[in-house]
């Protein structure tokens, strides 16, 4: 058969609300034009983020009702950590409520002023935990990585020349060395086996521990199943077990692919490094057999963890997101290339060249496809990484202007889909009757999260 469905039955559903396109003009107003602002319930399809959205699945449900709430030695940390244990390979387990706690964690041990901290791309909250920590934080993606155009199947790799000049310029000053599976900050792009292993051997080389950042570890392996050599009829458990096998630790964020809606963890070899990250955790988390999470918390990504390497499940996901960019390129919508693991980024810059990049024409496309279909979309541009010079009032825009349309697992269907594809869709259509927009309030840090716009 060709069809690929999703495979799993609808137990339980949620109502979502229909509101028409004069009340979401009010809402936008509202908000500042500004989605972040805007409550969820009036949002149709919520394709804000893909973290912490995902359904869970009955036996998730059931293992919540499991889950033993012991301060100390819950039994749901046992299990968790075994499965943790096995898929990673990794011999210290430290539950953490989220990511960032684990990055936070991490860099507080290891980072530091005047060192140097390497990555394919970092997320925002690692570059901001990295500097926090006094450190710097630098980004190393192949150039054709950041060329929406290019159709390459591992966008997401690191640049090992720029990676060797790292190391050689700063020697001791580098304490560790990240790489971000699959590369949310570039397309959500994966990185292939060769990349890890190479990067794992160029940091053996110069004595430097690589961790992986695992939040979407098990569509990096698929996409490795699916487009390296090699690995066609390898299980995905075992690219996965094998992308970690080339590591000395890894921080993950479990509201990705583990299938929760909270939940993280930090992994690694080292005792001594285990030691201090435990006192950390201990201060700022928890006690290290629930770190921040209640024991059902645990028990559910325990769950996720295994039922994400579902090869079915695997299958589902990358195709229906595949889907959406083959659909929105056969309409003409300029999407960066080739579609990534999580999400599509619709290239605003490419899609509406008469706004330039200081009218925000990303943030213009989001508030668009709002408006018209009650989608809520995320502008990856100018808005969250634009500059302007308080001295010299000279605007520096970001590198790309993107839209990302970020799919919640196993949330929406396909008719779901085609909605989003009609949807934006019409929106380009349209497109040169859109106009820019100006920040009318600017919070400084992280603006996009509370800045108010109005449309030029
Ligand atoms: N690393 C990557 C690559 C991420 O995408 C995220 C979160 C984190 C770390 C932090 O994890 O949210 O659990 O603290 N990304 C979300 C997103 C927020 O929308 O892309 P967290």
């Amino acid at each position: 058969m060709k069809t690929i469905i999703e495979p799993f039955k609808i137990k339980s559903v949620e109502p979502i609300r229909f509101t028409t396109p004069q009340q979401r003009q009010e809402i936008l107003i509202r908000a500042g034009y500004n989605l972040f602002n805007v409550h969820a319930d009036d949002v149709l399809i919520d394709l804000l983020t893909d973290s912490g959205t995902s359904a869970l699945s009955a036996k998730q449900w059931s293992g919540i009702m499991e889950g033993d709430e012991a301060y100390a030695g819950s039994k749901s940390f046992y299990r968790f950590e075994s499965v943790a244990r096995d898929l990673t390979g990794f011999e210290y387990i430290i539950p953490t409520h989220q990511g960032r706690a684990a990055e936070k964690i991490l860099f507080s041990v290891m980072g530091g002023e005047g060192k140097v901290i390497p990555n394919n791309t970092h997320f925002d909250t690692t570059r901001a935990n990295v500097e926090m920590s006094g450190a710097e934080a630098l980004d190393l993606p192949i150039a054709e990585g950041a060329i929406p155009s290019v159709e390459a199947h591992f966008k997401g790799n690191m640049d090992l020349d720029a990676l060797e000049a790292i190391f050689k310029e700063h020697g001791p000053n580098v304490p560790l060395c990240m790489l971000t599976v699959t590369n949310n900050s570039n397309g959500g792009q994966p990185v292939s086996m060769e990349n890890i292993r190479k990067t794992s051997e160029l940091c053996k080389k110069y004595g430097v521990p690589l961790f992986l950042d695992a939040c979407r570890f098990a569509e990096n392996a698929y996409f490795i199943k699916m487009r390296e050599r090699g690995y066609s009829s390898k299980p995905v458990r075992a690219i996965a077990r094998e992308m970690f096998s080339y590591a000395d630790g890894c921080t993950m964020s479990g509201k990705k692919d583990a299938l929760v809606n909270i939940g993280g963890f930090l992994a690694l070899n080292d005792s001594d490094l285990a030691m201090k990250a435990r006192t950390i955790l201990v201060v700022t988390e928890g006690f290290p057999t629930y770190g921040g999470l209640a024991g059902r918390d645990l028990e559910c990504m325990a769950q996720g963890l295994e039922e994400v390497l579902d090869e079915s499940y695997l299958k589902y996901r990358i195709r229906s997101v595949a889907y959406v960019g083959d659909h929105l390129t056969d309409l003409g919508v300029p999407i960066f290339k080739p579609p990534g693991g999580h999400a599509i980024y619709i290239d605003a810059r490419e899609a509406l060249p008469h706004i330039p990049p200081h009218e925000f024409p990303g943030h213009a496309l989001a508030c668009a496809l709002y408006l018209h279909g009650g989608i809520r979309s995320c502008e990856i541009g100018s808005v969250m990484f634009g500059k302007t010079d308080p001295k010299t009032g000279q605007f520096k825009p970001a590198r790309l202007e993107l839209v990302r349309l970020a799919i919640p697992r196993r949330v929406y269907t396909q008719s779901h889909m085609d909605y989003v594809v009609e949807c934006v869709g019409e929106v380009f259509e349209k497109r040169d009757a859109l106009r820019g927009m100006a920040i009318e309030y600017d919070p400084g840090v992280l603006r996009h999260f509370t800045a108010r716009f109005r449309p030029l």
